[in-house]
């Protein structure tokens, strides 16, 4: 492919996604072997359960997690049980940009080879109290002293900014990965990779009552997700996949979400593994996303609003269609983008909303 000129978006052949993912095949976890995968909030949960997996498949696995106690700790014990002393604990806080570069310097510069193979972009909370005075204010207008103190919004500061962050960062190391090829479609495995994991849930596909930042968060992720996956692989050679995840009882519930949901059958950490595992083990896989949801019935599936792909199976495809119409919609949007561009150069298209700008304030001044 040949280079495009600078603010073009390299649209002139297909978007490069793969088909629906099988989830009958056995994954490969030999292609696993000797990548470096790197985890924003590794300590707990899924992240400590991918650590777990990848590095007994001899994967060296660096996680950034604000836990550095259960981090530290952890590390040496997969380190210990691996005999690999190339899995590290860096100290990370997603919200802080300065803490997340330097992960990402660090990391680089502790990998046997130099470069990044896989990010999971993976560390989040759900704050209760936060989303509860969210949708239940104060009365504002009774508050005389001065602006009323702003609402706490580290649910989003951490499940989106933070992804955003790592998004950024991932997509400056894995494109610049030593010894790495763009990926392709049909080709299955390799020395080096080029990978994105974003981690979103249920909640990015369908409301959640009771956590309305927490649902904002991840339908973020997953526009974000929608949007990478159709120009990433294509500028910068990276496979973007997701997970969505239903309820799995890990520390982010809390004991009481975790007791709230036991009745009504939950997704297991093992899934979000298996699933997650076959996204990184596969290089073929590029614009997917895998919903891992609860073994419940085909019924009860479709009353909580998920519809399989596949049937009787625990984890499956979204998505998996919409290809073909938001293909084809951004490819007309990024048409008409281009052939601006192309016109006028990106100093016209500056000034063109300057101009914009300046005629909507003077007009919102009353002139
Ligand atoms: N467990 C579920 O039911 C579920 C379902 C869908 C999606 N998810 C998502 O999966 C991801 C992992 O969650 P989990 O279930 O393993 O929860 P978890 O609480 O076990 O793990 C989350 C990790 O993120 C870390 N973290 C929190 N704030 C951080 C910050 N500012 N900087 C760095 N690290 C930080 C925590 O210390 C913790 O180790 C989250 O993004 C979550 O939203 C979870």
């Amino acid at each position: 492919m040949s280079q495009p000129q600078p603010g073009v978006i390299p649209y002139g052949s297909s978007v490069i996604y793969s088909g629906p993912v099988d989830i009958a095949r056995p994954i490969n976890h030999d292609n696993i072997r000797g990548k470096t995968i790197v985890i924003t909030g590794g300590a707990s949960g899924f992240g400590a359960a991918c650590l777990q997996e990848w590095a007994s498949h001899g994967a060296n696995v660096i996680i950034g997690d604000i836990n550095e106690k259960a981090g530290t700790e952890l590390v040496a014990r997969i380190r210990q049980s691996t005999g690999n002393q190339n899995h590290h604990f860096i100290p990370l806080d997603v919200t802080s940009w300065p803490s997340q570069a330097a992960f990402f310097k660090q990391a680089a510069r502790l990998s046997p080879h130099g470069g990044i193979d896989h990010v999971m972009a993976n560390a989040g909370i759900a704050d209760a109290p936060e989303q509860l005075v969210f949708e239940d204010p104060p009365d504002y207008a009774r508050m005389d002293d001065g602006p009323p103190p702003k609402p706490a919004m580290r649910t989003l500061d951490i499940n989106l900014n933070g992804v955003m962050y790592t998004t950024h960062l991932a997509i400056s190391y894995l494109s610049r990965n030593p010894g790495s090829e763009k990926c392709q479609v049909g080709k299955h495995s390799g020395t080096r990779d080029r990978h994105l994991i974003l981690v979103a849930s249920i909640a990015g596909l369908a409301g959640l009552a009771g956590q309305p930042l927490y649902a904002a968060a991840k339908h973020g992720v997953v526009g974000l997700f929608r949007t990478l996956r159709l120009t990433t692989p294509l500028k910068s050679g990276i496979r973007v996949n997701m997970i969505n995840p239903y309820f799995v009882d890990t520390p982010i519930l809390g004991p009481l979400g975790a007791f709230v949901m036991a009745g009504g059958g939950m997704a297991t950490v093992k899934s979000v593994v298996e699933a997650t595992s076959r996204l990184v083990a596969d290089q073929g896989i590029i614009g997917r996303a895998l919903v891992i949801g609860p073994n419940t019935s085909e019924e009860d599936a479709k009353a909580m609003g998920l519809e399989r792909a596949i049937e009787d199976q625990a984890v499956w495809d979204c998505y998996a269609h919409d290809f073909e119409q938001t293909d084809l919609f951004t490819r007309r949007i990024v048409g008409v983008t281009n052939l601006v561009t192309q016109a006028r150069g990106w100093v016209g298209i500056w000034s063109d909303i300057r101009k914009n700008l300046s005629r909507k304030l003077w007009k919102s001044m009353g002139y």
